[in-house]
């Protein structure tokens, strides 16, 4: 059965227009590669995990991850935490943000996030996690969507028990990677089990996990019944795979279109992380962007040795002069940065003042 990717589904009242989602990656989801990944045909896409406990106390850098362009929606901003009264009170800032969705995360297995009881240990307290997305679905008007795990250990079905509680809970979607936490990125993705979830909710449901094709995507939409896909790894450097898997358009980028696309993605990350930050972060982009025979591998090393993100794209410009055309065009169509809601903008009540 071929099922058509191009096609709108609806997260209660948000509409999707196509089943394909990018993923939240933490040091990876910056807003470049949400609009990215929107161009590209994502018709949803994901900021990375945002900690409850930084939004609580105002840290400026977690903050900053609220910021919203005004082409990215329908956007989901991901939460983390493990109380439920703070989780609530980020979920309405998320909502204030402007994003179209609140996503919480039961699905990180990092130590860093686990060990605060956050993540992928709230599968293994379900009345925790269902006190969470009852306060979270109570405290805003626009849905809250979940992301999890399998369950903590190898072989785990918690995520079938679980899940059915959590949209009872008042989930209104659920997005489920089937490998373990334990698992890490090891193994494979057991779609097996988006199948079962699917069959027990009746909200939809998001399949994620080792989805890098058009065929593997059909694939798994087609045996699960899951409403749509999502792609994280497979992007990385690579927004090329959402058009071959929404489109069909399995044509490789030219040279000057992977420069263009890699320039593009510096300037605005720059400009969303400042210079000094962002030249740290973009790095590992480059073998991303550049590699799969795309570029010859000294010249990757030799970007990652470079002091500046400007020294970069001046580099790739000199050895990709065709892309300058394609950034003009890219940088015209971006929108007013005027169009964000920027957080001073914020009714001084998300802050909690008063
Ligand atoms: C670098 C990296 C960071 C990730 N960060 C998050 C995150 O912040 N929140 C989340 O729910 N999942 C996160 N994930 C999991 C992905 O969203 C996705 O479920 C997983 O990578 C499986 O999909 P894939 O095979 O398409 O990569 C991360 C994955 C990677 C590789």
């Amino acid at each position: 059965m071929q099922v058509n990717l191009r096609e709108s589904w609806w997260i209660r009242d948000v509409e999707i227009p196509t089943r394909l989602v990018l993923a939240p990656m933490a040091g990876v989801s910056v807003q470049a590669f949400r609009r990215q990944g929107r161009r590209y045909g994502a018709g949803l896409v994901c900021s990375e995990m945002v900690s409850c406990a930084g939004l609580e106390h105002r840290n400026e850098r977690t903050l900053g991850y609220l910021r919203v362009g005004a082409d990215e929606h329908p956007l989901a901003i991901q939460i983390f935490g493990a109380e439920p009264a703070v989780m609530a009170e980020a979920a309405r800032m998320v909502e204030a943000a402007g994003a179209d969705l609140v996503d919480v995360n039961f699905g990180c297995p990092v130590r860093k996030v686990t060990k605060t009881g956050a993540g992928a240990t709230l599968l293994d307290d379900p009345d925790r996690a269902c006190r969470i997305v009852e306060a979270m679905a109570e405290a805003v008007i626009v849905p809250v969507s979940v992301k999890m795990r399998r369950g903590l250990e190898n072989g785990s079905r918690t995520c079938l028990d679980v899940g059915p509680r959590l949209v009872e809970a008042g989930a209104s979607t659920l997005t489920l990677h089937p490998r373990s936490a334990k698992q890490m990125y090891t193994g494979e993705a057991d779609h097996a089990l988006t199948a079962e979830l699917v069959s027990l909710v009746d909200v939809p449901v998001v399949a994620s996990g080792d989805i890098t094709s058009r065929a593997r995507a059909q694939a798994v939409l087609a045996t699960t019944g899951a409403a749509a896909v999502m792609v994280g790894r497979g992007a990385q450097g690579n927004p090329w795979t959402l058009r071959e898997i929404v489109d069909g358009d399995s044509a490789e980028p030219t040279r000057e279109e992977v420069a263009a696309e890699l320039i593009l993605f510096i300037r605005e990350t720059v400009r969303e992380l400042g210079q000094r930050r962002a030249s740290g972060f973009l790095k590992k982009f480059y073998g991303w962007y550049l590699g799969r025979g795309r570029f010859p591998r000294p010249f990757k090393q030799e970007l990652v040795q470079l002091e500046s993100a400007d020294e970069v794209v001046r580099r790739l410009f000199a050895a990709a002069p065709g892309a300058a055309e394609i950034v003009e065009r890219l940088e015209a169509e971006l929108p007013d940065p005027a169009d964000e809601i920027l957080l001073d903008q914020m009714p001084i009540s998300i802050y909690g003042g008063g």
